[in-house]
């Protein structure tokens, strides 16, 4: 397994694998590999000739006063599951590689990025956008892989896709969830023992929203206060939104009658966790 840390030589082994005719798979994270990256990354596997894991705390999607000091990071063991799992190159650069002293240059989808985790992390998205158009450019991977745990942002990304006319075909991998519902995170690592046991609250919160679904419930309003209730009884959790979102648009709907995503985020202590369902589901 190579470990790229520069741009100079991630660019040049991706495109010898593509000179050579091998298809290239990629599949950005910001390290502290769990189960989640491991599926997206099996998916490249079975579908691309070469998988390249990106490992980089992206700066630039964390506001001032956001953990990125604290993000947990374990390159070693990240290093070892990638070379378990057959990954062929890991890319990881130091912050300045990616941004370079002088660096100005910006992308971003505003409409979308503007709802849910946008409310109450405005700039999160813009950063995102960057630094997975950067990681394009520099692996230029025939396909790139994204967990609809973080739906918002798999569908940010593929609005940035087709409307800048990228090569690469972006694809979403369903979430990963532990034994008691909780959707793996790496956020998951700094929680208490007692935040961890309230957790699963946010899944069920989400399950209570998907049975008023599936049995005909179409105001919004009715179903959010059954969830609220559910997250209001957890005396750990404080809620940051849960809103029924028009899946094109990302905007809140009063009446689900098209394709909608049911998201939720929520404070455990200081730590935010989020997690969603399509409905009705594509997966
Ligand atoms: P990170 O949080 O490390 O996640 C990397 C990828 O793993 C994302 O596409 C995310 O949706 C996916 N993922 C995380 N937990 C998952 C789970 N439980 N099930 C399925 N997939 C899961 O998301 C980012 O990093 C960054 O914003 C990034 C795209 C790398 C840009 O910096």
């Amino acid at each position: 397994m190579e470990i790229l840390s520069t741009v100079a030589s991630a660019k040049a082994q991706s495109r010898a694998w593509r000179e050579e005719g091998l298809s290239v798979g990629l599949v950005p994270t910001m390290g502290y590999l769990h189960g989640g990256h491991a599926s997206l990354i099996q998916r490249s596997l079975t579908q691309c000739d070469r998988t390249v894991v990106s490992i980089f705390v992206n700066p630039t999607q964390f506001a001032p006063g956001e953990d990125l000091a604290t993000y947990p990071r374990d390159v070693l063991g990240d290093t070892e599951l990638c070379r378990d799992l057959g990954v062929a190159a890991i890319f990881y650069p130091e912050d300045p590689e990616m941004y370079p002293p002088g660096f100005q240059a910006q992308v971003a989808v505003p409409g979308l990025s503007q709802y849910l985790c946008g409310r109450s992390r405005p700039t999160h998205f813009a950063g995102v956008c960057l630094v997975v158009l950067k990681l394009l450019n520099i692996v230029a991977p025939h396909r790139a892989y994204f967990g609809l745990k973080d739906a918002q942002q798999f569908f940010i990304l593929s609005r940035l896709a087709r409307d800048l006319n990228l090569d690469a075909e972006l694809t979403a991998c369903p979430i990963v969830r532990e034994p008691d519902g909780l959707a793996l995170s790496s956020r998951n690592a700094r929680l208490s023992p007692p935040e961890r046991a309230a957790a699963p609250v946010l899944r069920r919160a989400l399950d209570q929203a998907r049975i008023l679904l599936e049995g005909g419930e179409r105001e919004s309003r009715h179903i959010a206060s059954k969830a609220l209730a559910i997250i209001q009884a957890e005396p750990l959790a404080r809620l940051d939104y849960f809103e029924i979102a028009d899946a094109e648009s990302l905007a809140p709907v009063d009446l689900v009658e098209r394709e909608v995503l049911v998201a939720v985020a929520a404070f455990f202590g200081g730590t935010r966790l989020i997690d969603n369902f399509i409905f009705p589901p594509r997966l």
